[in-house]
């Protein structure tokens, strides 16, 4: 009997050894620090400018080829997905006002699709899942750039496979210039002293290859334990002006950073998704969720150098903030000074005018609670239009995360303002114009948009959770933007 007590007492003990010791690797495996470790032996890769062509009737015209590469990433020949190229794409570039056309040909053996991410345009021309592009196939949007000087964004949009395509590889810049509105003061010369940096997570599988596959905890999908910046592993920038312009897009597909330096110094946060702020804001960090962008500009001494590093990011109060990457750390770029460096101009104090959306003129006042794989209790389906807005209006949206897992709230064609977090003022870095926010758990986000110039009673416009996994999973809703009295018929059906 005490022998049967005393072996049942040590299977206790030994399973719940088993428990805490599992418990304590599961723990640990969940927090990635990337400080310190890396080399940054690698020129930063500079997305090449894609090369484009004025047609007979004054249009830009780019061309992007979606295939098949190969790319050594240090982990031998990883198979990768790129526009034009091995992995990623070109950076599109075009003047407010100007007509462009993109001759968007799939040479995947997959259906896919390009969408203009933060763009306004008509819905037909927008690339989401009601586009997508058969194999060998091409489809040529046309539009005219009718927004502020912004950094955006194409990335693949087809219906439940988005995670997977913006994974492998498929991504690219759209910068927007304004000639009526230049700001000469800031730093302008791509590639030198105005940088792209395009920042993803990856995890290789043990034959090199991009491995896809979710956490133990795989609520919001893909963390990856390297990074990528433009494609680049541990890469540094040589700094040859005193100031220098970091163009920041988090092109992961869950994993939200938080920007810093090495040394702790502040630098001004100049402009955030849909164009630049009204006013520098001095600052220590950012924070971008999945699709965000921001533009700072660093100002460097000579010689020195100084790294640019992800701190772990404030996600709120999310169940276990860890297993959502809330604990992670990376060095993600070093900045090397020239021991001499060219003078820059000083950031000015006006960047640009941002004109303050009336709520008091809103026609319409809309609520949308994210929560499971949900919006308001759906999940999207392709033949419902969840909301018809009424063209040249404006309207208030009051979005909240129902949910303590990691959301966040993206809406096509337009550009919204936040107007309040909680009731309060929104911080500098939401005062500008934005097209995804980070949706922290139990926190009221009131924003506000003009739905402008388009309307197409069957096209719809895309809104959703920018968690690409949880996007795939259907947390998304349509609108449809008609003109006063237009009923929606959807016309343009998807596959
Ligand atoms: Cu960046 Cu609907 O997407
Ligand atoms: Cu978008
Ligand atoms: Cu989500």
């Amino acid at each position: 009997m005490r022998r049967l007590l005393f072996g049942g007492l040590a299977l206790v003990l030994l399973l719940c050894g088993g428990a805490v010791a599992l418990g304590t690797w599961l723990w640990g495996r969940a927090a990635v620090s990337t400080v310190g470790t890396v080399a940054f032996d690698q020129p930063l890769a500079i997305p090449p400018l894609a090369p484009s062509r004025v047609d007979g009737s004054g249009r830009r015209v780019f061309d992007l080829h979606a295939r098949v590469g190969e790319r050594d990433f240090g982990h031998g020949r990883t198979r990768t997905w790129g526009f034009s190229g091995d992995y990623l794409g070109p950076t599109l570039r075009a003047s407010k006002g100007e007509q462009v056309t993109v001759n968007v040909h799939n040479g995947l053996d997959e259906a896919t699709s390009v969408h203009w991410h933060g763009m306004h345009l008509p819905a037909r021309m927008d690339g989401g899942p009601h586009q997508e592009v058969e194999p060998g196939t091409t489809w040529s949007p046309t539009w005219r750039i009718d927004q502020p000087a912004a950094t955006l964004w194409y990335h693949p949009h087809p219906h439940g496979r988005t995670e997977s395509h913006v994974y492998r590889g498929l991504a690219g810049l759209f910068l927007l210039d304004d000639p009526s509105a230049p700001v000469a003061a800031l730093p302008n010369r791509y590639g030198v002293d105005d940088v792209p940096v395009i920042v993803q997570d990856k995890r290789f599988s043990r034959d090199g290859q991009f491995d896809g596959s979710h956490g133990v905890f795989g609520d919001i999908g893909v963390l990856g334990d390297t990074l990528l910046v433009n494609g680049s592993v541990g890469p540094y920038h040589q700094v040859t002006a005193e100031r220098v312009r970091l163009r920041l897009l988090n092109a992961s597909t869950a994993r939200s950073y938080r920007f810093a330096l090495s040394d702790e110094r502040s630098f001004a946060l100049v402009g955030t998704d849909g164009g630049l702020l009204p006013a520098p804001a001095e600052v220590r960090s950012v924070q971008l969720s999945p699709a965000e962008r921001a533009e700072i500009v660093v100002t460097m001494r000579p010689g020195e150098h100084v790294t640019l590093r992800s701190v772990p990011p404030d996600l709120g109060e999310v169940g276990v903030a860890r297993f959502a990457g809330g604990a992670d750390s990376f060095d993600v770029l070093q900045l090397r000074a020239a021991g001499t460096l060219v003078a820059s101009p000083p950031v000015p104090a006006r960047l640009a005018d941002v004109p303050r959306l009336d709520p008091a003129g809103a026609a319409q006042q809309r609520r949308f609670v994210l929560s499971g794989r949900r919006i308001n209790g759906d999940r999207i389906d392709l033949d419902r239009v969840d909301a018809v807005v009424t063209k040249d209006t404006t309207e208030v949206w009051r979005v909240r995360n129902g949910h303590d897992t990691p959301h966040s709230f993206h809406v096509h064609d337009v550009q919204f303002q936040v107007l309040t977090v909680d009731g309060r003022r929104p911080p500098a870095y939401l005062s500008g114009w934005k097209d995804t926010i980070y949706l922290r758990p139990r926190t009221e986000f009131v924003i506000i948009a003009r739905f402008a110039d388009h309307a197409d009673p069957g096209s719809p416009y895309m809104f959703h959770c920018h968690v690409l996994f949880h996007e795939d999973q259907g947390m998304m809703g349509q609108f449809v933007v008609v003109e006063p009295g237009q009923r929606p018929a959807l016309t343009h059906r998807h596959r």
